[in-house]
């Protein structure tokens, strides 16, 4: 304890220091997130968050995707991810040299790229989306068929609530891919009456068989609003850790997955990021002037 404490010391001195702020995402520890962070929420809330920061200094408490879209809304400021190690297997999942292959199987499909991708896939595509405005994005489009790249399950999930023909790559999040519809029955046998909540990222069975599918802002939001008696979150597992220390009267079960990615970020990294200024994040300014239409185009909406 006496160690947790002395780096949330740390980190909140060095943070006025440096003039910095910690946008930290929903499945970050329940320490970094309440005890550090200035800025929370799912990707979309970042983003768009990202936008109104003035300190001069941007730790992403979260992964190397994100810290990449904070440094492209923010091209003078300095972005720091505390282990560039923190990746992600859907943003692993597909290159632009993929994108254009794709563009050329299906010549005038607008190329819609999840924000969980590298920025030169960004770059590579028309306009982004994050799990909370996908179908948003898609029916904006105004055209009857849209690629949207890289995650199959996302892309299947919003097919299910749109006119649009989806197409979709084959990139999966390696702990949503891991739940399964089994997993749902087993809960609602176990768990009587249980809220069951999914992300989309989630397979298409898992989501039909929830009771409700969101972002991991939109679940939070739900639990908030509806207050279920008892819950379980189809998602990483800080989530339940975060959303419950608002609901003490709200009963979670958690089977939960660990995302190794998010694991990386610990006090201790912040705190070094924040001392030694490392490790900063750039993007090629060839790429950041496509990457970041893409993603404000997306803000626009
Ligand atoms: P959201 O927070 O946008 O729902 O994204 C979930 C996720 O897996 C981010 O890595
Ligand atoms: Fe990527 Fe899945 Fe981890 Fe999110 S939870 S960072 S989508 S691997």
């Amino acid at each position: 304890w006496m160690s947790f404490e002395d780096d949330v010391e740390a980190i909140l001195d060095l943070k006025q220091k440096r003039n910095a702020v910690i946008l930290a995402h929903n499945y970050q520890t329940p320490e970094i997130f309440h005890g550090v962070a200035d800025i929370v929420g799912d990707s979309l809330a970042l983003a768009r968050r990202a936008i109104e920061v003035e300190a001069d200094v941007i730790v992403l408490a979260g992964v190397h995707f994100m810290a990449e879209t904070a440094k492209l809304l923010n091209p003078n400021k300095t972005v720091l991810i505390p282990d560039m190690g923190a990746g992600c297997s859907l943003a692993d999942s597909i290159t632009p040299e993929d994108v254009a292959l794709l563009r050329k199987a299906h010549p005038g499909v607008p190329v819609i790229t999840y924000v969980n991708t590298s920025a030169a896939v960004k770059a590579a595509s028309d306009i982004c989306c994050t799990s909370g405005n996908a179908k948003q994005v898609v029916e904006s489009l105004g055209v009857p068929r849209v690629l949207m790249i890289p995650d199959e399950y996302l892309a299947r999930n919003v097919a299910r609530e749109t006119d649009v023909e989806v197409l979709a790559w084959h990139g999966h999040c390696e702990v949503h891919e891991l739940f399964t519809a089994d997993d749902v029955r087993q809960l609602r046998e176990n768990h009587p009456g249980v809220t069951v909540l999914a992300h989309p990222e989630c397979p298409p069975d898992v989501v039909a068989a929830a009771d409700f599918a969101g972002s991991t802002a939109v679940m939070s939001d739900f639990v908030g609003q509806q207050r279920p008696a008892r819950v379980v979150l189809l998602t990483e597992c800080s989530m339940s850790d975060n959303v419950s220390v608002h609901h003490p009267d709200v009963e979670f079960i958690r089977p939960c997955n660990l995302c190794p990615h998010m694991k990386r970020i610990t006090l201790k990294n912040i705190r070094t990021a924040l001392q030694e200024n490392r490790h900063e994040v750039t993007v090629d300014p060839a790429i950041a002037v496509a990457a970041r239409r893409a993603v404000e185009r997306m803000l626009a909406i």
